[in-house]
């Protein structure tokens, strides 16, 4: 079988770096995290104090900056001008200013040819905000995947517990709810369901049901 393109947008918390992943392994396909991208890029920005709303400077930094995923043991690794930042990334300071780095076209340029790249050989799943949109409009199977807001605010609560970070489900909500504004208002590559995109709500199903469902979609070559 031909190796597809697989595309999957949706909010904070939909669940879709855990399924793209898991349908990744599946298909033998390689996982890109675009949104490990730009969480690698505003670490590196806030490290070397670049004022985030200094678009000019974000950009040059963009240009000169090597961001290198792998898989490694079922994991994702991140690498940022070689340096291992996978657990530095996912830092709640990291998640409170990425969208802010993100909205800089210069950025997204950036990380858009470097993602196309990535994908060009085909057998890719790769998710983020405008993948269906912008980086790949001619994906093979398009699929927009979300859950209400409530449930994503547990589960990316409960996430970060388990990676030792506590905050309160408070400021959790309220951090996924301003990064969900300022990706869905931006300018350039804003978060939005294509008509043409599969959509999945997955509040109250599990991560098996989801990952079935986009096979069944992928298998049936839409
Ligand atoms: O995992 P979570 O949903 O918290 O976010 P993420 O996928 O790691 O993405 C972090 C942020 O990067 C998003 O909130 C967006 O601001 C930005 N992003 C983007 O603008 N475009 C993408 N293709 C992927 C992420
Ligand atoms: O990438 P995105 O922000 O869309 O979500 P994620 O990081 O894949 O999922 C956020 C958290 O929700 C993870 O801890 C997942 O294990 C969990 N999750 C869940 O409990 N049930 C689902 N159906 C999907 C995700």
């Amino acid at each position: 079988m031909p190796k597809k393109v697989i595309a999957i947008d949706g909010p904070a918390g939909a669940g879709k770096s855990t399924v793209a992943r898991i349908v990744a392994e599946r298909l033998n396909y390689l996982y890109i995290d675009t949104g490990a991208m730009y969480r690698a890029l505003t670490y590196k920005a806030m490290i070397k104090n670049i004022p985030l709303e200094n678009e000019a400077s974000l950009t040059e930094l963009a240009e000169n900056t090597e961001i290198t995923l792998f898989s490694q043991e079922g994991q994702l690794k991140v690498l940022c001008d070689g340096t291992d930042v996978t657990q530095e990334i996912r830092d709640p300071k990291v998640s409170k200013n990425v969208s802010l780095v993100a909205l800089v076209p210069g950025v997204r340029k950036k990380m858009v040819r470097m993602q196309q790249q990535l994908a060009q050989k085909g057998g890719v799943v790769m998710d983020g905000r405008d993948i269906t949109t912008i980086v790949l409009p001619q994906a093979d199977c398009k699929i927009f995947l979300t859950a209400s807001v409530e449930e994503r605010g547990k589960r990316r609560c409960l996430e970060l517990a388990q990676k030792g970070y506590h905050v309160s489900p408070k400021k959790v909500q309220e951090d996924i709810d301003q990064r969900d504004l300022l990706d869905t208002l931006r300018k350039v590559g804003p978060l939005m369901q294509t008509p043409d995109a599969f959509l999945i709500d997955s509040t109250g199903l599990s991560i098996e049901t989801i990952v079935g469902k986009i096979l069944d979609r992928c298998e049936k070559g839409e």
